[in-house]
């Protein structure tokens, strides 16, 4: 089954032709240079920036494919788009744009929940099938990107149940947020994953893990960073020792997902996870996730390539054709809307 997938979740404007697990081409038109002046996404910037790019990236998803495997919006089975969650008035761009293609082109329509894409990452395959990965469910998903930080039971096919959120900011919010404090710019995950790299990964601070007392599966990262800011404040001369600043607070946030994610192990009884979401592109977090799975006996997926641990298309086009299975297409292409709060 052959589809066409879009995502404008956020701020990369993203196509993707799928086939069943399979990325025939991917597209992704990142507008991070747009945002990086301003220290984050810009909600009117990144609706201008989708509705001037959608075209050009579904286009070139089509182009990219390539002539071996003619592919065309008339020969395509369905349309998948993300309906949430995520920026509203970016989300809206590409609802707006595929439910436009699926009424000219007569085409069903699939609506994806952008991280049932994020679960289904750890199983999306490149055009000539691999990896080859089987389902083994059920699974302790934990999702951990910009916006969210989630632990997910994945009990089978487009079946979660939630077991734990962050009550504020996203782990990846945290580190961007400490990149900004340190003025080292948008996105700060990559760059703070560089300088703790280069003293060590050592944690010479001890800032906070906030809510690892507590029995349950939930996150809080915002009383980290205003420990974080305080600390700043306090040690306005600290700057220059930025490397230190940057690893202590990688290992706070590092810490608490490690021990999070070891809870949600005993809790659940479950030592088969994914991780997936932007915040997984850090090497210093798989090693940590890798160590602790082995502890439990277990195994550990992240997104099949590196693509995939950010917004991308291709994983929601592999979601759909799961619900395409389970006949979940859209009923009433009119009434499709966005969704910007859309729990799993
Ligand atoms: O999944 P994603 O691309 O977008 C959302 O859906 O939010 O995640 C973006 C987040 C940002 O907070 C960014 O700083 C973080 O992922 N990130 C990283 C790394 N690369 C991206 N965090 C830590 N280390 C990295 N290498
Ligand atoms: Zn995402």
């Amino acid at each position: 089954m052959k589809i066409l997938a879009i995502d404008t979740s956020c701020d990369e404007t993203a196509a993707a032709i799928t086939d069943g697990h399979r990325v025939l081409s991917n597209v992704i038109y990142s507008q991070v240079l747009l945002h990086k002046k301003w220290g984050g996404v810009v909600p009117s910037i990144a609706k201008r920036a989708h509705e001037e790019r959608i075209d050009f990236v579904v286009n070139e998803a089509f182009r990219k494919v390539g002539n071996k495997n003619f592919c065309s919006l008339q020969n395509i089975d369905a349309i998948a788009v993300t309906q949430g969650p995520g920026l509203a008035v970016a989300l809206e761009v590409g609802i707006k744009k595929a439910k436009e293609l699926a009424i000219k082109y007569q085409k069903k329509l699939i609506a994806v929940n952008h991280l049932e894409g994020h679960i289904y990452s750890a199983f999306v395959q490149n055009s000539q099938g691999n990896p080859k990965r089987d389902f083994k469910f059920p699974y302790l998903a934990l999702i951990i990107s910009g916006g969210h930080t989630e632990f997910v039971i994945f009990k089978s096919h487009i079946k979660y149940e939630i077991i734990g959120q962050t009550l504020d900011d996203a782990a990846g919010e945290a580190l961007d947020k400490a990149a900004k404090l340190l003025g080292l710019g948008y996105p700060g995950g990559p760059v703070l994953e560089r300088l703790a790299k280069e003293v060590g990964n050592e944690d010479f601070h001890h800032f906070p893990r906030p809510m690892l007392k507590s029995n349950d599966l939930n996150f809080s990262f915002s009383g980290l960073k205003t420990s974080f800011y305080y600390f700043l404040k306090k040690n306005p001369n600290q700057t220059s020792e930025v490397r230190l600043l940057a690893s202590s607070f990688q290992e706070a946030v590092f810490d608490t997902l490690i021990k999070k994610t070891e809870k949600a192990i005993k809790q659940t009884g479950i030592n088969n996870l994914i991780i997936s979401g932007g915040v997984v592109a850090n090497m210093r977090l798989k090693k940590l996730m890798r160590d602790l799975v082995k502890k439990y006996q277990g195994e550990v997926l992240f997104p099949s390539y590196k693509y995939l641990t950010g917004d991308n298309a291709a994983m929601i086009g592999v979601v759909a054709g799961f619900k395409a299975e389970k006949d979940l297409f859209v009923k009433n292409i009119d009434e499709l809307d966005r969704i910007p709060r859309w729990s799993l």
